[in-house]
């Protein structure tokens, strides 16, 4: 489904901020796999996420989904079939529009562009409908401007809308990171629902580490640029918080007095 290889990205090559941030990434994921992804502030997760989203080209390597090199291709034409939610929420939605008129337009993701929305009462009754299971009092609100709405209910918003429309591959990076622990708990357990009934495949950063044991079927670690740890089914429903932490202190060969604050800090 997706297929990694041998990715490598350099941020300003050749001078004294030179910063290798993905130094050969290898990752095959398959259809339907939810993974979560942990690993320390600067190891490359974001950059990794940057290059499946198109919003960096790699130096080296390559990503397939479905088959197909998107490696070079432009993020416009990537966001086709690419579901992204990132931990600002102000980013994913447009803040002058309408709740309904940002849901109609994911609806069409994909589709020619055209900003007309006409009222239809079906997408109506469906856009309702999603919005109630998200328990955040947003389904009398079609019509209230999304930039009035909170964090936490623009990023639900959001969320919806990357997966309103199938995506081939979901990417979240922190995003329920900027909410409150309740809203977070929300936001995480839409996610949750909206991959297993889409059997979509994701990708999850968190730098929760109690979040990424809980969710997903596949859990991977990075550290400086490189995958160091990638577990998968029974092997991760049986790792803890403290199996874990020894796993990256063999893998990453480095010791820390205090790895779970290391790993546990958000930016
Ligand atoms: N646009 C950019 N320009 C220059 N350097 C960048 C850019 N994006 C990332 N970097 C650098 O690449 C390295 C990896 O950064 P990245 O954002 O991928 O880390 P991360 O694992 O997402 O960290 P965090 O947990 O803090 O979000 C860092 O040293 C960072 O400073
Ligand atoms: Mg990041």
């Amino acid at each position: 489904m997706l297929e990694i290889s041998n990715l490598r990205k350099t941020f300003f090559p050749g001078t004294l901020n030179e910063k290798k941030a993905l130094q050969g990434v290898n990752l095959h994921l398959k259809e339907g796999d939810f993974c979560t992804v942990i690993g320390s502030n600067g190891s490359g997760k974001s950059t990794l996420m940057n290059c499946i989203a198109g919003v960096f080209y790699p130096d080296k390597g390559f990503i397939k989904i479905n088959g197909v090199d998107v490696s070079r291709m432009s993020e416009f034409v990537r966001a086709k079939y690419i579901g992204r939610v990132f931990q600002d929420p102000m980013k994913g939605t447009a803040a002058d529009m309408q709740v309904e008129e940002n849901l109609a337009m994911a609806s069409r993701r994909g589709q020619r562009l055209s900003l007309q929305w006409s009222a239809d009462p079906t997408k109506r009754a469906q856009f309702t409908e999603l919005l109630k299971e998200l328990d955040l009092g947003l389904e009398n609100r079609l019509t209230t401007r999304i930039g009035t709405l909170s964090g936490g209910q623009r990023q639900a918003i959001t969320l919806l809308m990357a997966t309103l429309v199938k995506p081939q591959i979901l990417l979240l990076d922190e995003h329920t990171a900027a909410l409150d622990p309740k809203t977070a708990e929300k936001v995480l357990a839409l996610t949750k629902r909206r991959i297993e009934e889409g059997n979509l495949t994701a990708l999850m950063i968190t730098h929760n580490m109690r979040d990424a044991l809980r969710f997903g079927n596949r859990l991977i670690m990075m550290h400086e640029g490189r995958i160091i740890i990638d577990v998968e089914g029974e092997e991760k429903q049986n790792l803890t918080v403290q199996s874990l932490l020894q796993m990256f202190e063999k893998a990453s060969g480095s010791e820390f007095s205090d790895p779970e604050a290391l790993l546990a800090v958000p930016t």
